[in-house]
């Protein structure tokens, strides 16, 4: 018998609604995970959470423990609660990261502080140097961090990356990527934080992207350019609400990635995203071509459901569907992202159970080592080009789409470009 790890989602947001706290609850009946307690800043979204009637049919019987408890006021916030909720839990658990970005990294260090292993949303940090400390940190404890790139598990990606590999596309030279989320993001959460200061949508989203290419390729970025398009929230804050970046690589091809807030809320499919690579080899051309936003699939309904009456459905992402156990069942790559990073920490809790501390560590890390070489999960030493591109990007964008260059060296950097 295997023992379940706990699990702590920080975050109870629209990924955790979306994504991760229905993935979650299908490890749990899978035995895969003990306890779950989910921490948000304030009881609001946990109570929702916990009523959501699609999540509530598909898994009978489930709950979670609500930190700030529903009985505390919506009003009031908890931005430490997190701390006291990884000080309470057993060893060696797993942390699951699931706040806006710019809190990522503390929280991060606070549950590899607190001997934890973790699963972050995408992007990891929004600085080099924070994942090389996070990378550094959790290989001495021997912890397992994994980031959730789910696009990575999408089976297109890893077609293409093991065609790639053998051959069979020549090699990258020119491509563009789309990814368009929601106009109706801008009355979400996202008002109170997506804001010019922290982020925008080519660091959003754009970055599945990037990291795509390099996953598919190998081939490092080295250059970076992005320029915005501001536009006020309804609250009055300030964002980025489009954003076009142009991304060079090693071998001098280029990716140009068209990123927004701006997907008509009245448009088939939640969003707009593709992926188009030219690639070059004995005097002919390959092509790798996704259509990410028409996957093959559409439904009119005769009653509103998920706001449209007519969709186009992408059932690779995420679906909750019927299977022989009771209720439904998370599929897709979404899933098996989450499940991917939960089941390594199961595995590296399972294979060193009984070991003595400096065994238990030193076999985390061939475990860690192996995943990292793998290329498969995102991990700090395998996806830390994407922390490259963010932090070139942000300072693109800032100085209005400055190139900046990445410098590989003895420790990485980007500077603007003189
Ligand atoms: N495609 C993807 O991979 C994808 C999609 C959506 C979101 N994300 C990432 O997920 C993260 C969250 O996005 P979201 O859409 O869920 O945001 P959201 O605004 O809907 O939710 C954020 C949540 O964080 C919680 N939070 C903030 N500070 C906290 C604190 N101190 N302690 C505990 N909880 C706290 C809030 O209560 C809220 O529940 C972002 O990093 C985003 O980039 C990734």
């Amino acid at each position: 018998m295997s023992k379940p790890i706990d699990v702590t989602i920080i975050g109870g947001g629209m990924i955790t609604n979306d994504l991760i706290l229905p993935s979650i609850y299908h490890l749990q009946r899978a035995g895969v995970v003990g306890d779950i307690k989910v921490c948000a800043l304030n009881s609001g979204p946990l109570q929702v959470l916990k009523e959501n009637t699609e999540i509530r049919e598909a898994f009978p019987g489930q709950d979670f423990t609500a930190y700030p408890d529903s009985t505390e006021s919506p009003d009031k916030v908890f931005p430490e609660l997190y701390k006291d909720v990884i000080r309470d839990m057993p060893p060696r658990q797993a942390v699951i990261v699931a706040v806006p970005d710019q809190f990522h990294y503390e929280m991060v260090m606070d549950a590899l502080n607190g001997d934890q292993h973790v699963l972050c949303v995408k992007p990891l940090v929004l600085k080099y140097e924070h994942t090389v400390e996070i990378e550094k940190l959790a290989l001495e404890k021997g912890l397992f961090v994994g980031v959730e790139y789910h696009k990575r598990f999408d089976r297109r990606s890893l077609l293409a990356k093991r065609y790639y590999k053998e051959g069979r596309y020549g090699e990258f030279t020119i491509g563009e990527a789309k990814m368009i989320e929601p106009y109706f993001y801008r009355f979400s959460n996202f008002q109170n934080w997506f804001t010019c200061e922290n982020t925008d949508p080519f660091v959003y989203v754009g970055c599945h992207y990037v990291d795509l290419v390099n996953y598919i390729t190998g081939l490092k970025p080295v250059e970076v350019s992005v320029q915005g398009i501001k536009g006020p929230f309804p609250n009055g804050k300030e964002g980025y609400m489009w954003a076009n970046g142009r991304v060079r690589f090693e071998n001098g091809a280029l990716l140009s990635v068209t990123d927004g807030l701006g997907y008509p809320d009245d448009g088939a499919g939640p969003n707009e995203q593709c992926l188009t690579m030219f690639c070059e080899k004995n005097g002919k051309a390959g092509l790798i071509k996704h259509n990410d936003q028409f996957r093959g699939v559409s439904h009119s309904y005769v009653e509103e459901a998920d706001a449209k009456l007519f969709n186009y459905v992408n059932p690779d992402f995420y679906r909750l569907i019927p299977w022989q156990g009771e209720g439904l069942k998370p599929v897709g790559y979404g899933f098996d992202s989450v499940a991917a990073t939960i089941e390594m920490i199961h595995q590296i809790e399972n294979e060193t159970e009984g070991l003595d501390k400096t065994a238990t560590v030193r076999h985390s890390r061939e475990i860690i080592k192996k995943v990292d070489e793998k290329g498969i999960i995102a991990t700090p030493a395998n996806s830390y080009i994407n922390e490259l591109v963010v932090e070139a990007a942000r300072l693109s964008i800032l100085n209005d789409g400055m190139p900046v260059e990445i410098k590989y060296g003895d420790t990485h950097h980007v500077k603007i470009r003189n």
